[in-house]
């Protein structure tokens, strides 16, 4: 009989995966954890898995520990119980929006959310018997008049695109508690700025891919709630396949590591730009809530801490001179997004508001002139010199 160990074909030693590494020590930095599946030790292990009472992962799309670290990393930042990472910020809000909807209920929604959110909720939802009504998030005696006895969440954004509206997310809390209907805000321009769960909102969402990424290379989303509330809402981003990735969620949390100090001179610079640009002939108007003349300065001055956002938005007049200014500004890229460490400009008209109705841009006050500026980390001088001349031009 042949007692030595049966050596393997080749084959078979390539398909296997290594043993484990054996360390006395742990990186500083965290592993990225791509396996899509773990290994179980047996059945009453599975068991203990599933039913909670032993910690690990089974499937990916269920759970990993890159999306476990950044979850309870937004849960800190939002003074949250619990945190979830969504493949996108639309993917964190169908979420919400599936786990607290079903047919024949109704969505009280802001005026002026991110053009996708309206798609979702005014073209997509109610395919599925949903309908929704609209509130102005800034005046919250608008919300009551929105409940129905059918309205299952109310949701909002902290500040709005691209004319940075505050809404009054304490106030709107307010109507919503006392209607038992749950409160949703997107805080996507305002990470830090304020904690609106703290404010009275039941669920934040983020679109990770902006500020907390921070450096336009990944597309996140996340949720921060109550462990009961999220329970549900995990379910549902498994089940419809929303979860987020390991290597993005590794991205994000490297990216939350500096949110603060970009968050900080970020707000810092765009002030600075804004009161340049509030006393410039060449501009029409310039939104940001941190000048005295935004309609919602008292509110910021009062709600947000650390800073005005890094989003100013200004009324070059038309189509010709928005166009004008965008191409002159050669080294501030016309990149419709935001958050990133660069300074980056937007033209809501031709891309997040594209495809809406007069109406809807008169109610919301879009017009082809609007350009929106995401300030980023350069400096200031530099931003300005850049705007100056783009202006004169
Ligand atoms: C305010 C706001 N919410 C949500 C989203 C959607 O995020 P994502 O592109 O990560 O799906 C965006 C995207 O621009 C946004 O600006």
């Amino acid at each position: 009989m042949n007692s030595s160990p049966r050596r393997p074909d080749i084959a078979t030693s390539c398909a296997r995966p290594p043993a484990d590494v054996e360390l006395s020590t742990t990186p500083l930095t965290p592993p990225i954890h791509l396996s899509v599946v773990y290994k179980i030790d047996g059945l009453d292990h599975v068991d203990a898995l599933y039913e909670g009472r032993d910690s690990g992962f089974i499937y990916a799309r269920d759970g990993h520990p890159n999306a476990a670290q950044l979850g309870e990393k937004i849960a800190t930042i939002e003074g949250a119980e619990a945190g979830l990472v969504c493949a996108s910020g639309m993917a964190a809000e169908a979420a919400v929006f599936l786990a607290l909807l079903e047919q024949g209920g109704e969505v009280a929604l802001s005026e002026g959310l991110y053009g996708r959110t309206v798609a979702l909720v005014g073209r997509e939802l109610p395919r599925f018997g949903i309908k929704h009504r609209l509130f102005d998030s800034t005046r919250p005696e608008t919300l009551r008049k929105a409940l129905t006895p059918a309205t299952k969440v109310i949701f909002a954004e902290t500040l709005s695109n691209p004319l940075v509206r505050l809404a009054d997310i304490a106030g709107l809390a307010d109507i919503g508690r006392a209607a038992g209907v749950p409160f949703a805000i997107d805080h996507t321009f305002a990470p830090l700025l304020c904690r609106p769960l703290e404010l009275g909102a039941d669920f934040v969402v983020h679109s990770a891919t902006k500020l907390i990424g921070g450096h336009s290379d990944l597309t996140l989303g996340l949720v921060a709630t109550s462990r009961e509330r999220m329970a549900r809402v995990a379910t549902v981003a498994s089940t419809f396949g929303l979860a987020g990735n390991p290597f993005e969620s590794w991205l994000a949390l490297r990216g939350s590591a500096t949110l603060p100090v970009r968050s900080a001179r970020a707000c810092a610079t765009a002030l600075t730009l804004a009161g340049h640009l509030a006393g410039d002939k060449r501009v029409g108007a310039v939104h940001y809530p941190g000048l005295p003349s935004h309609p919602d300065h008292e509110r910021a001055s009062r709600v947000l801490r650390g800073g005005f956002g890094t989003i100013l938005t200004i009324d070059l007049g038309g189509r010709e001179q928005a166009d004008a200014f965008i191409r002159n500004a050669r080294e501030i890229p016309f990149a419709p997004s935001l958050g990133d460490v660069a300074t980056t400009l937007s033209h809501p008209a031709t891309t997040s508001h594209r495809g809406q109705s007069a109406e809807q841009w008169a109610r919301q006050g879009i017009t082809p002139g609007l350009v929106r500026l995401s300030v980023g980390l350069e400096h200031p001088d530099d931003l300005w010199h850049q705007i100056d001349q783009a202006l004169t031009s």
